[in-house]
């Protein structure tokens, strides 16, 4: 049995006096959902400190594959397991997009990633041009062929399926659609029965629970709806309903 898993993606927001979400986030126990809140590098030490005691995990949104150097404005995944993380969000669509990076790269991030210990949550999705020319499943092939490093397994890697003209956007695939794409990473990945794999792109407390239902889904990254408590607590409930 996969667990399920309610992820939150805070991307570039918050500040610390957002911390008391995060906090009424983690105080919310269950023992049928992972909860994992990846907030902005500036909090992670904060959120850490704030969510000793509880079920919460704590992940970074980035780290850079070399270990060391002269990479200014970089930090490395040593950097992020040594503060105590234990997830780390790799090649989400926005750092695909916005900053030019490649599966390759996202597969040296995720090698030094494991090297740290930290858990991979490694982020694929078709835009919607690869879905209108009916490339979507060829893209995503693609994108897990090189992001994956090798040794890649349940227990040190996440897949999240975003397609990235569902983000911030409102607009969610079918059940069909997503239930199809879900079956076609499953034949994808190694260590396929163990290995979580996660939708993402406008999931709120209204549709979480239908997603997080259908097969192959194991939980959810959940960008805008994990920022607030009152928002994010349902959708960790639909997760563990899920279950
Ligand atoms: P969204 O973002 O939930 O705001 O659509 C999801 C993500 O980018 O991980």
């Amino acid at each position: 049995m996969r667990q399920k898993i309610a992820a939150g993606n805070w991307k570039m927001n918050g500040t610390r006096a957002s911390l008391p979400e995060l906090f009424a986030i983690a105080g919310d126990q269950h023992e049928n959902a992972e909860v994992i809140i990846c907030p902005p590098f500036s909090l992670l030490h904060e959120a850490l400190t704030g969510v000793q005691g509880t079920h919460c995990k704590i992940g970074a949104q980035n780290c850079f594959a070399d270990p060391s150097g002269a990479f200014t404005g970089e930090v490395s995944a040593d950097m992020v397991a040594d503060i105590g993380a234990t997830h780390v969000i790799l090649g989400h669509s926005e750092r695909r997009e916005l900053f030019g990076e490649s599966s390759e790269l996202v597969a040296n991030k995720a090698r030094a990633a494991h090297a740290a210990h930290l858990v991979a949550i490694i982020c694929v999705g078709e835009t919607l041009d690869d879905r209108r020319a009916g490339r979507a499943e060829e893209i995503v092939q693609e994108q897990l062929h090189y992001s994956l490093p090798e040794g890649c397994n349940g227990e040190n890697t996440i897949i999240a399926y975003e397609p990235v003209w569902a983000i911030g956007t409102g607009e969610v695939p079918t059940n069909e659609e997503i239930a199809q794409m879900h079956a076609h990473i499953r034949k994808l990945i190694p260590d396929a029965e163990n290995m979580r794999v996660l939708y993402g792109g406008s999931v709120k407390p209204s549709n979480a629970l239908e997603i997080f239902s259908i097969e192959n889904v194991d939980g959810g990254l959940v960008g805008g709806a994990s920022l607030k408590a009152k928002d994010f607590l349902p959708i960790i409930d639909a997760a563990a309903k899920a279950s």
